[in-house]
């Protein structure tokens, strides 16, 4: 059984994307910033969908291939789905790995023959069991600010990683929201310093 793993790129003080995102802003006003760091490089990195190509660190990429090698199913939400289009139908992930979306309504649409796409509408345990059961060994990555919470509180994450952009955005979405006042410990396994972006992964202590 592999892990459940959730990641995002965080500015230093805890956004994933900027203030009023939607499909003009995938990642709100002034939140591309964020992504800056994966074109700041000087290694190509090519997805696995092939759509597109990343110019990061040499040992970002090491890192990024070995991520996206491992990962056999995807949870996200609904309004990550929504801002990106479904990510026009194909994720840089590529088509064949399954992608689960949680949400209160199955939108219209995305039923087309070989769709990566599963709307859970019975919560965030369903969605992560139902990404484990089609991930089999592998990881199932979790890649929404809301869904990561929920999976926090609900102890069903093995490992947060978090790529962490030293600018302060002021406002936007939160990564590490409405957590209540339990702490949760966390115990980092791995540290990659580029100039631009601090690679950061941690363990989930239970
Ligand atoms: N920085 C990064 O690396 C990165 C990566 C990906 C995305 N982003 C950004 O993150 C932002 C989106 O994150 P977010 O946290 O606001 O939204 P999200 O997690 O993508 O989606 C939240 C929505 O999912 C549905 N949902 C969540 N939990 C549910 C549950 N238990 N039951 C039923 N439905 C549920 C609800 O939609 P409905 O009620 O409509 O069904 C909810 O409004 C966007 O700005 C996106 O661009 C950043």
């Amino acid at each position: 059984m592999g892990k459940v793993t959730a990641g995002l790129t965080m500015s230093l003080d805890g956004f994933i994307a900027g203030p009023n995102d939607g499909p003009d802003h995938p990642l709100g006003e002034g939140g591309m910033r964020l992504f800056d760091w994966y074109t700041s490089g000087d290694t190509d990195y090519v997805v696995p969908s092939g759509g597109m190509t990343f110019k990061i660190s040499s040992r970002a990429a090491e890192m990024l291939q070995e991520v996206f090698s491992s990962i056999g199913a995807i949870v996200t939400g609904r309004r990550t789905f929504d801002i990106t289009n479904g990510w026009g139908g194909t994720h840089p992930i590529g088509e064949h790995v399954p992608i689960f979306v949680v949400t209160h309504s199955v939108p219209e649409g995305w039923d087309y023959e070989g769709t990566p796409f599963t709307f859970v509408t019975d919560g965030v345990e369903s969605a992560v069991e139902q990404a484990r059961a089609a991930a089999g060994d592998k990881n199932v990555a979790v890649s929404a600010a809301s869904v990561i919470q929920q999976c926090l509180r609900a102890g069903l994450l093995d490992e947060v990683h978090v790529d962490l952009v030293p600018v302060l955005l002021g406002d936007g979405v939160r990564m590490f929201d409405h957590l209540g006042r339990e702490h949760i410990e966390l115990e980092r396994t791995r540290i990659i310093e580029d100039p631009d972006v601090t690679h950061l992964t941690f363990r989930v202590v239970r």
